[in-house]
């Protein structure tokens, strides 16, 4: 009754931003995203007979309550499929930077929910997986899947038809995504709660949600394509409307800092001097930087001069989840 998984995180073209239901994670829009190869979990989950409670190691150290309750839940809804009450031990290490404001919720779940299916004896599909990786992290039912992949919203209140399917193959299309990180010591808010707050409050809320739409027609069409420039400039746009949400929330709040929009007015003076890349940022001050394999030099180059980057990773396109022989 064990099994290791290893999972890529994966950062989104066109972002997911509200629930529709907190509980099952069902999300208001589509959102489409691109698996990153840099940045994985491994996770080993064994159910065993003689444990009182589930155990949770996390980059091999005992995790703390709060995360293992977290975990505890997850493992709560993965027994109640398989009708099992038995509990288990769970390790995990992150290849994935956190410390530096990088998120490892989806190559987290994604990891949990296939090793803790596969550990337990149920045989759910990758649709079924995402589903159940879903109710974890949102973000996390995309990681199930390599390349370039779209998030289901659905319109069933039991999330029966909420989750992500593969849209072009991670070797249809070589595009580099330079994950930048800036120097910063502010406090976060989450973006559990940061898409919450908007939802309920942010005026532009509205807005999103009808911008969005607009986005996912274009950005499928640059893909089938293969129109970098299309694909470039909704990308970009999106991460924007995104943003504007939350100055429109009560109270407001902005994930950038300084540093972000150093990177951000760099990459748009990378473009005038003929360089075509484009930025996308998540829930935190660290900007992603998407450009063509031919750029990738030259991008980097213009980004390590400026004196708030910290660090550059280079990732491509990734693969799907990967169950790992032990
Ligand atoms: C801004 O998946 O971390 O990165 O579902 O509450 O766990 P929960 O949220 P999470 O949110 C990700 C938000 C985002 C955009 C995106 O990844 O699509």
């Amino acid at each position: 009754m064990r099994a290791t998984v290893k999972a890529h995180t994966n950062i989104a073209l066109i972002k997911y931003w509200g629930k529709r239901d907190e509980q099952l994670f069902l999300p208001t829009n589509n959102s489409l995203s691109v698996t990153l190869d840099k940045f994985y979990t491994i996770t080993t989950v064994e159910f065993d007979e003689q444990l009182k409670s589930d155990q949770f190691y996390l980059n091999e150290k005992q995790a703390e309550s709060e995360e293992t309750e977290k975990v505890a839940v997850f493992l709560d809804r993965v027994r109640a499929k398989a009708n099992q009450t038995i509990y288990a031990k769970v390790t995990s290490k992150n290849y994935v930077p956190t410390a530096a404001g990088f998120a490892s919720s989806a190559s987290g779940y994604a990891a949990l929910a296939a090793a803790a299916a596969k550990a337990i004896g149920l045989n759910l599909n990758e649709r079924e997986l995402s589903q159940l990786a879903r109710q974890g992290s949102g973000s996390a039912s995309r990681s199930i899947f390599g390349g370039y992949v779209e998030w289901q919203k659905g319109i069933e209140a039991d999330g029966s038809d909420c989750y992500a399917t593969p849209i072009l193959d991670k070797d249809a299309w070589d595009l580099r995504v330079l994950s930048v990180e800036v120097t910063t010591k502010a406090k976060k808010v989450l973006s559990r709660e940061g898409m919450k707050r908007t939802v309920e409050t942010s005026p532009f809320f509205a807005g999103w949600l009808e911008a969005v739409e607009e986005d996912l027609i274009t950005i499928k069409e640059a893909l089938q394509e293969k129109d970098f420039t299309k694909l470039g400039q909704v990308v970009e746009a999106n991460a924007l409307k995104m943003h504007a949400t939350t100055l429109g929330a009560n109270p407001p709040f902005m994930y950038w800092q300084s540093a972000t929009v150093e990177v951000m007015q760099e990459v748009q003076a990378l473009r005038e001097r003929g360089i075509e890349a484009y930025f996308t940022i998540d829930a935190g001050p660290n900007v992603k930087v998407v450009c063509q394999p031919k750029d990738e030099q030259a991008v980097q180059d213009a980004l390590n001069v400026l004196s708030v980057v910290h660090d550059i990773h280079h990732c491509r396109v990734g693969p799907g989840i990967m169950y790992v022989t032990d």
